[in-house]
């Protein structure tokens, strides 16, 4: 069992984050992201999250407060009428996966996410993805829809399951 605590994030986390984010861009379908984000932009990031109860950022560190994994809420459309829902997504380092700490993680980010003004979380998952399925649905996300080949990356196209949790 990996140790593990659980903090929320600060601007400072910026390249721990990238640290495990990049290499999903890089290598993973997981994410539809395909240019690795800079310090900088990971910090401008963490910096628009920071103080808003509705966009938590979890960190995940080993006892040597190496970064393990992180999960975060951002907004799920900029149009203010939006501003009550939230996209949800967690990362773990390989060698971290399948050992709890997703759902450490998502139960973290959801004790803050039912203190704030949220009334629907959303997780768009790139198919096939079971443990992220797995995992939303033990926190009561429900299957709403499938985007059927909605993104292409490494030249081919995928599919994106919309899942919908109710606060
Ligand atoms: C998806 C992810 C965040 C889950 O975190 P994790 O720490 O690996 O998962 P946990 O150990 O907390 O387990 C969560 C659930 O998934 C299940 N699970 C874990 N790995 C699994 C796998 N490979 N296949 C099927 N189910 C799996 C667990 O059994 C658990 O379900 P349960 O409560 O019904 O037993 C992590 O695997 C990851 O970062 N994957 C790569 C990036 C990614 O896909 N992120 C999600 C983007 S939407």
């Amino acid at each position: 069992m990996t140790q593990f605590t659980l903090r929320p994030a600060v601007s400072d986390d910026a390249s721990g984050i990238n640290a495990i984010y990049n290499p999903f861009i890089r290598d993973s379908a997981a994410t539809f992201e395909t240019v690795e984000q800079s310090e900088a932009e990971r910090r401008c990031w963490l910096e628009d999250h920071l103080g808003d109860p509705r966009y938590p950022v979890i960190i995940a560190a080993d006892p040597e407060s190496r970064i393990l994994g992180f999960a975060s809420a951002s907004a799920f459309d900029p149009r203010a009428a939006y501003g009550t829902s939230v996209k949800v997504s967690a990362f773990v380092a390989p060698q971290g996966q399948g050992m709890g700490l997703g759902k450490a993680l998502y139960k973290a980010l959801f004790e803050v996410l039912c203190g704030a003004d949220i009334h629907r979380a959303y997780a768009l998952i790139v198919a096939p993805n079971p443990a992220s399925v797995a995992l939303h649905e033990g926190f009561g996300f429900a299957h709403v829809a499938t985007l059927s080949e909605v993104g292409r990356k490494f030249g081919r196209f995928h599919d994106v399951m919309w899942f919908e949790k109710r606060l």
